[in-house]
């Protein structure tokens, strides 16, 4: 399905474009150990995954691979939730603590430099996703795994296979674009 190049901003952040000097392509940039590039979900798309997701204060939303922060910077500031970000670039989860801090949800959100596949799920009932469908096929058994049933799990552009298909699929427009953005439930455990 899905399998299209991430269609975020291209602009890094200032402390990522120290590690990514030279290796920016299309895509974006790819930090060291990093899986997918960075590459930034534009602000109208985050606001329509939060809002698909129906993220509220009883929610702690975990990105994965949360780059400078702004799902879930977002998450806590428009919509109560506390927030955790997973990011292998400690540049940008020093960027994204800072932004945090600036919006003024420093005290609800935290920002961990750890890889994706590794970190802790159990307490998330909201996961966003922004990577790629071939990172979606490895997370998979672990958001199954780990996650509480009823957890929504929402990813812009990149679906999950035929294997798991979406309770929802929306289309957002944004500038002269659109995104895709796609939602799971997590099934009761069998
Ligand atoms: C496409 S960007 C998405 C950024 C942000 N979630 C957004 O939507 O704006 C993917 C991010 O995942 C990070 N990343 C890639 N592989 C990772 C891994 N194995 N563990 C943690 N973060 C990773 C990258 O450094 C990058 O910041």
């Amino acid at each position: 399905m899905s399998r299209t190049p991430p269609s975020g901003l291209r602009r890094p952040a200032r402390f990522a474009l120290l590690v990514c000097v030279g290796l920016a392509g299309a895509a974006g940039c790819l930090s060291p150990g990093a899986d997918v590039p960075y590459v930034q979900t534009p602000s109208d798309v985050v606001t329509e995954m939060l809002r698909l997701a129906g993220v509220n204060a009883n929610d702690v939303v975990y990105d994965l691979g949360s780059g400078d922060g702004r799902i879930v910077i977002a998450a806590a500031r428009d919509f109560g939730a506390r927030g955790v970000g997973i990011e292998i670039d400690p540049g940008l989860v020093a960027y994204s603590t800072e932004l945090a801090r600036k919006a003024g949800v420093g005290d609800r959100v935290t920002f961990r430099s750890d890889d994706l596949l590794e970190a802790n799920l159990s307490d998330a009932t909201v996961v966003t996703l922004y990577l790629s469908y071939d990172m979606n096929q490895r997370l998979r058994p672990k958001l199954l795994r780990e996650l509480r049933p009823g957890s929504r799990i929402v990813s812009h552009d990149y679906d999950m296979g035929p294997d798991w298909l979406p309770n929802q699929t929306i289309q957002v427009t944004w500038r002269d674009r659109k995104s895709n953005v796609f939602l799971w439930v997590v099934p009761p455990k069998s």
